[in-house]
């Protein structure tokens, strides 16, 4: 009896997350474009999936906090079959806070991508590691309460860094927050955000992912396929979607 009424459960929650969200009022479904962000496996049948539910965009993690940091195992192959998969796709930077110093971590990161034959056009961090550059374009994943207790509030980076902030009330379906950006307050210099993810771990499509929002900007049209000008050869471009 325990056991089919949490298999029922699982049903439910998995069909909840299995579209756009119906909490939103029509008129927000169509100001925003939806994305999500996973530091799972996915499988192009996967992303296809996510795409064909109207997500425009996914953020794969390609570096996380595991022995003082490492490549993320699956970050390059999903990066490829969300590209495949027809989303623009964003990587994102989950470094260790007290391992390799942060600009080592970025480093590893930056170069297992680019050496995957993948072109790298904006990288987003979770935690500041901002020593060094690389003509890469940069955001950053905080909220408010992180970024003071972290930076003490610095505004330094608001003019050159895009924000994406996160705020729900918990994990799952029932705890998602507001699909809007109604919430949002002026913090570290940046009186808007990019994006705002407000749904954490759901089941979409077969893989546990997080949900966000942005709004479509006619002016961030990077092309999934690159065609290199000197040989014609092409390949798929991360960042500058969102
Ligand atoms: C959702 O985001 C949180 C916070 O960044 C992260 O810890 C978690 O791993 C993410 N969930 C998935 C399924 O990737
Ligand atoms: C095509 O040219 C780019 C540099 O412009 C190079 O990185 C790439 O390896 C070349 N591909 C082939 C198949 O020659």
């Amino acid at each position: 009896m325990k056991v089919s009424f949490a298999s029922f459960l699982a049903f439910i929650s998995i069909t909840f997350a299995s579209e756009l969200p119906s909490d939103v009022n029509p008129t927000t479904r169509s100001t925003y474009n939806f994305a999500i962000d996973t530091a799972n496996q996915g499988t192009l049948a996967a992303f296809k999936c996510i795409y064909n539910l109207g997500y425009k965009t996914s953020f794969i993690q390609v570096y996380n906090p595991t022995n003082s940091g490492s490549v993320s195992q699956y970050g390059n192959q999903n990066v490829v079959a969300s590209s495949e998969a027809g989303l623009g796709t964003e990587i994102y930077v989950t470094p260790s806070p007290s391992g390799k110093p942060a600009y080592q971590q970025f480093d590893e990161a930056y170069n297992s991508v680019r050496s995957y034959g993948i072109n790298v056009v904006k990288i987003w961090l979770q935690r500041l590691s901002l020593e060094r550059s690389y003509g890469v374009a940069v955001g950053i994943y905080t909220n408010w309460y992180q970024w003071l207790l972290i930076t003490g509030n610095t505004i330094q980076f608001a003019n050159t860094v895009d924000l994406w902030y996160w705020d729900a009330y918990g994990t799952g379906g029932s705890a998602e927050g507001i699909a809007d950006f109604s919430d949002f307050r002026n913090f570290g210099g940046w009186s808007k955000a990019s994006i705002k993810q407000f749904a954490l771990n759901e089941a979409l499509c077969g893989i546990w992912i997080n949900r966000s929002i942005y709004a479509p900007s006619a002016l961030k049209k990077e092309p999934i396929l690159l065609k290199d000008s000197v040989n014609s050869t092409f390949k798929y471009n991360v960042g500058g979607f969102v």
